[in-house]
């Protein structure tokens, strides 16, 4: 048995490990062992994705909590060197890209154990966003890339990285959504927030461009004052965006929107089903533009740059950028029904995680 040590931090980890960890589970040649930095802890970030996904507890929890960049690496970086000479994995396998990703993946390159990276080869170009910095570090020190889109593929060889070392397996995210969009279906969050299929459009906002700067976070603002006016807008708020409201002073615009409603962070169900039913979803997110790719809803980016371009030239997203007008505009273009039709990109068929726990049987 070879052990797999699987690593998880922030809410975006969770339903990538999800699929994974039930699927080592199911093989008899690796043994799952998961380890939760706590980079993300309050129970609406954390604790109702495990239980909503049907993941075990960790095996280990580290609490390391929030912190500026550089402290919350370091404190990953500690506490998974200890666990990782403690428990000597024969694998480590790291998702996505925030700061536990590429923690764990510097420990294990230093004590020479394999590192595996899901979501490899994404590429915002943009070296400004902390995840940019991430992802690149991470694949370049990792053994195996398992890639989503072509574009990953793409940078990857374009940065000269052996061809031997990566391999395109599909999206773990949307295996995820795959196996438990059934589920969301039965959600009555519709219901509890009195709002009706296509009747509203969803909202998520987090990026620190946007929030952390006053005047994006204005024209943001602005464009959701229009837009209330004609739908009703549903806004789970991220704790970032939450905190960045009151200190800004916005906390009072918010409240006079009388057709947005604001919400504590939500669960998954909840979200998929808030996001299904959607008449578009405006969000700053990465992982959301691949999910309404798959669901075929209309999603508009407010970012100047995406990692994941398939969403774009296969998808149902466009990015649009932060400006108060195009936002507008475009989001009731699609209210007006100009929607154009995207297809699902290849390989996102809910399977990605037997591909990966394939190769890793065979190659460890
Ligand atoms: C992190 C990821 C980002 C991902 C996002 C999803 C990095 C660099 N960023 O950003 O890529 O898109 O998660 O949510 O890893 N906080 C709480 N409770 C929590 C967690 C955070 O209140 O459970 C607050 C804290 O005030 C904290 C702030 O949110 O300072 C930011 O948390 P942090 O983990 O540093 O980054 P995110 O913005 O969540």
């Amino acid at each position: 048995m070879k052990t797999i040590l699987n690593i998880v931090g922030a809410r975006p980890n969770f339903m990538k490990i999800a699929p994974i960890q039930h699927q080592i589970e199911k093989s008899d040649k690796l043994t799952p062992v998961l380890i939760h930095t706590g980079q993300h802890y309050d129970e609406k970030m954390s604790k109702v994705f495990f239980d909503e996904l049907g993941m075990p507890q960790p095996d280990v929890y580290l609490g390391v909590g929030s912190g500026t960049h550089a402290v919350q690496t370091a404190s990953i970086m500690v506490g998974l060197e200890k666990e990782m000479q403690r428990i000597k994995p024969d694998l480590v396998l790291v998702v996505g890209d925030v700061n536990s990703t590429v923690a764990a993946a510097i420990d294990a390159a230093k004590l020479h154990i394999p590192v595996a990276h899901v979501e490899a080869g994404l590429r915002s170009n943009d070296r400004n966003m902390p995840e940019e910095i991430n992802r690149v570090l991470t694949d370049s020190i990792s053994n195996f890339l398992f890639v989503t889109e072509q574009s990953g593929l793409d940078n990857l060889k374009g940065e000269g990285i052996a061809s031997e070392r990566v391999h395109f397996v599909g999206n773990v995210m949307i295996d995820s959504l795959v196996a438990n969009l059934q589920k969301a279906r039965q959600s009555a969050i519709l219901e509890q927030l009195e709002i009706s299929a296509r009747e509203y459009c969803l909202v998520t906002i987090h990026r620190p461009n946007n929030v952390d700067n006053p005047e994006n976070l204005d024209k943001i603002l602005s464009a959701f004052e229009v837009l209330q006016a004609q739908k009703k807008i549903v806004f789970p708020i991220h704790p970032r965006t939450r905190k960045r409201l009151s200190e800004l002073g916005f906390g009072d615009r918010v409240a006079r929107m009388k057709n947005l409603i604001l919400l504590d962070p939500i669960g998954y169900l909840d979200f998929m089903r808030l996001m299904e039913k959607a008449v578009l979803v405006l969000t700053d997110s990465g992982g959301i533009q691949e999910e309404t790719t798959y669901l075929g809803v209309p999603c508009l980016t407010l970012r100047e740059n995406t990692e994941r371009p398939v969403t774009v030239s296969v998808g149902t997203n466009q990015l649009i950028g932060m400006d108060t007008h195009k936002i507008v505009s475009h989001a009731q273009a699609i209210m007006a029904g100009e929607t154009g039709k995207g297809r699902i990109p290849e390989l996102w068929d809910g399977h990605a995680a037997e591909r990966i726990v394939r190769i890793l049987e065979d190659k460890l």
